[in-house]
């Protein structure tokens, strides 16, 4: 581990979480130069919840229905996010599209986990299985995961890094999908302990992780 200062994570989840998991595990490991010190979800029965209970660590859900716009609920979440000294944001399966009124203060302090080689496959609608179809019904032979810092363009910010997935033949959306989460949890947690090793270094769009 490096001389980084511990970061303060926080995890925006909105489903099953098993992103979420793969980042505590790997905390609980030792390998993060950092903590989850909260995880919030738009979605009150989201399973990640229940798994942020589990290992300790605050859990709270921020109901998107109490502000009028998406704005007004992004400014919320950066009271919250400032109150917890917030260094760095995961969206692990986060299904809101950000403001400016959060990108802007958290300017490549944000890492999304996608399912699939961006550019392909993502931007609006492209989002769970819909992805695994899209790749399918397109006929390429490999996807996989990216892990990207969050621009204002859906899917679009710089890419840090990628894992290729073979697409076989007899792949569905379901196989397809088993494949490929197996490499998301792999990545991001590689990139959420590089970024809190400080070895992540940009120039433009182009990202690289320092060894
Ligand atoms: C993952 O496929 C991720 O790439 C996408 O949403 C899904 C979340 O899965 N952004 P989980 O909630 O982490 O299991």
């Amino acid at each position: 581990m490096s001389n980084a200062a511990p970061k303060n994570i926080a995890v925006l989840v909105s489903g099953h979480g098993t992103n979420l998991q793969a980042i505590i595990n790997a905390q609980e490991a030792g390998l993060i130069n950092g903590k989850i010190v909260l995880v919030i979800s738009n979605k009150v029965d989201a399973f990640a919840l229940e798994r942020a209970k589990k290992a300790g660590i605050q859990g709270m859900f921020i109901n998107p229905k109490t502000q009028p716009t998406n704005e007004d609920y992004d400014k919320q979440l950066v009271q919250v996010l400032t109150s917890y000294k917030i260094d760095l944001i995961v969206l692990a399966g986060w299904l809101r599209i950000l403001t400016n009124e959060l990108l802007l203060p958290y300017h490549n302090r944000i890492i999304n986990i996608h399912p699939s080689l961006l550019p392909s496959f993502g931007g609006a609608g492209m989002y769970g299985m819909n992805v695994h179809r899209a790749a399918l019904e397109y006929g390429v032979k490999y996807t996989g995961a990216t892990a990207h810092f969050v621009d204002d363009n859906v899917d679009g910010g710089a890419v840090i890094d990628q894992s290729v997935v073979k697409v076989d033949y007899d792949d569905t959306p379901e196989t397809l999908h088993s494949k490929v989460i197996h490499e998301e949890h792999r990545l991001l947690t590689k990139v959420v302990r590089a970024y809190c090793d400080d070895k992540i270094v940009m120039n433009g769009r182009q990202v690289h992780i320092i060894d």
